[in-house]
């Protein structure tokens, strides 16, 4: 039997993170967790958990039913995240890891990776202007997924997405564990921003209306298809204009508004922690889950796209064709493969070379 102080100790080991917060010898691990009440479930990790992006996407996380093990990673300010997390009455454990020697055991295990590790814009700064920084930390981190939980799906958020999720291909190949169907650049936020934008327009509940978008997840990549909107709807062509221009600017509307403060945080964590759930349910052999992704593809001759996919056990069981597009779509199209091919022959030989 143990000891009660024995137990309070273990209970509040998470309230005692180390005096330096970059020392990389935390007592934060997996013996200093409370492992207790964890239900059946899902292990995801969180890479840059105590960012912007990071915390309330942890918190919708531990809100998760199907998760029974989330583990925050970062190199800054896991403690106090993981202890304020872990009051709340949830099913799932949390555990924290601070920096990089901690990084092996955040993966090790993990049936789910959610990485929005890295710096966000500033006004000004386009998506590519954060390319030098975030493909080196994107690096890191998938270097460490293919050590420690190779099958792992990954849901890639740090931005630029167009050119992360081809680093992340290459790391993964060069290590010979890619697999295509288990890496997934998440432009939920794109989706979640055409209901709304379009919800507004047409006068509807915006939990009714989905558009897809595809293509990729900055400027004239995002295309979002009106035409195959639901419920059916026709715009005219001012509204066709005002929306693309909106949604495909959604970032930088954030971005000046919180005038150099960062970017969006807490509705990406919303649209994040929809995907992640997705793939969750996939995994869990739910069937029907069609959502829209940034993945390696032979829908266009380019090889990673966004358009909508079907989840399962597998990861991306299936790529959906595009469909109809009209004039306005075909054009955007064409610009959107021409800024995307730059975007991943830019990630590919951030690695290659
Ligand atoms: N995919 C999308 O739709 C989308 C939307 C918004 C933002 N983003 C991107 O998400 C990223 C994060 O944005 P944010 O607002 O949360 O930024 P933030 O600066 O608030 O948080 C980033 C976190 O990453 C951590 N970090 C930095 N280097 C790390 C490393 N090597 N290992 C682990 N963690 C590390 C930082 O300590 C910080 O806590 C940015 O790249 C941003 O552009 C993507």
């Amino acid at each position: 039997m143990q000891s009660s102080s024995e137990r309070i100790a273990r209970i509040a080991s998470h309230l005692h993170p180390p005096s330096s917060q970059m020392e990389e010898t935390s007592l934060l691990g997996r013996s200093g967790c409370r492992a207790k009440g964890g239900t059946p479930g899902f292990k995801v990790a969180i890479l840059g958990a105590a960012g912007g992006i990071g915390q309330p996407l942890a918190m919708l996380m531990k809100m998760n039913p199907l998760v029974s093990v989330l583990h925050l990673y970062d190199v800054v300010n896991t403690p106090g995240v993981t202890a304020d997390l872990s009051h709340m009455n949830t099913g799932a454990v949390v555990r924290g890891f601070l920096g990089q020697a901690q990084l092996d055991n955040a993966l090790t295990g993990m049936d789910l990776v959610i990485i929005p590790a890295g710096v966000p814009r500033k006004p000004g700064m386009t998506r590519d202007d954060l390319f030098n920084i975030n493909a080196g930390i994107v690096r890191t981190l998938c270097e460490g997924v293919t050590r420690c939980c190779p099958n792992a799906i990954v849901n890639l958020i740090s931005n630029p997405v167009n050119s992360t999720v081809p680093i992340a291909a290459e790391v993964f190949k060069k290590a010979g564990t890619y697999n295509p169907r288990r890496l997934l650049g998440v432009t939920t936020l794109d989706v979640a921003r055409a209901n709304t934008f379009v919800a507004e327009v047409l006068g509807l509940d915006p939990r009714n209306v989905n558009i897809p978008v595809v293509g990729g997840h900055a400027g004239v990549t995002i295309l979002p298809l009106l035409s195959q909107a639901t419920p059916p709807s026709s715009f005219t062509p001012e509204e066709v204009a005002y929306l693309t221009e909106r949604i495909q600017n959604g970032g930088t509307e954030v971005v000046e508004a919180k005038a150099g403060t960062g970017s969006a945080t807490l509705s990406m964590a919303y649209a994040a922690a929809q995907f992640a759930d997705a793939c969750l349910r996939g995994l869990r052999g739910d069937v029907g889950i069609v959502e829209c992704s940034y993945v390696a593809s032979q829908v266009t001759e380019l090889p990673f796209f966004a358009s909508r996919v079907r989840l399962g056990r597998g990861g991306v069981e299936e790529l959906l064709p595009l469909g109809p597009l009209n004039e306005f779509e075909r054009a955007g199209l064409e610009k959107a493969k021409k800024e995307l091919t730059e975007s991943i022959h830019k990630g590919v030989s951030f690695i290659k070379s």
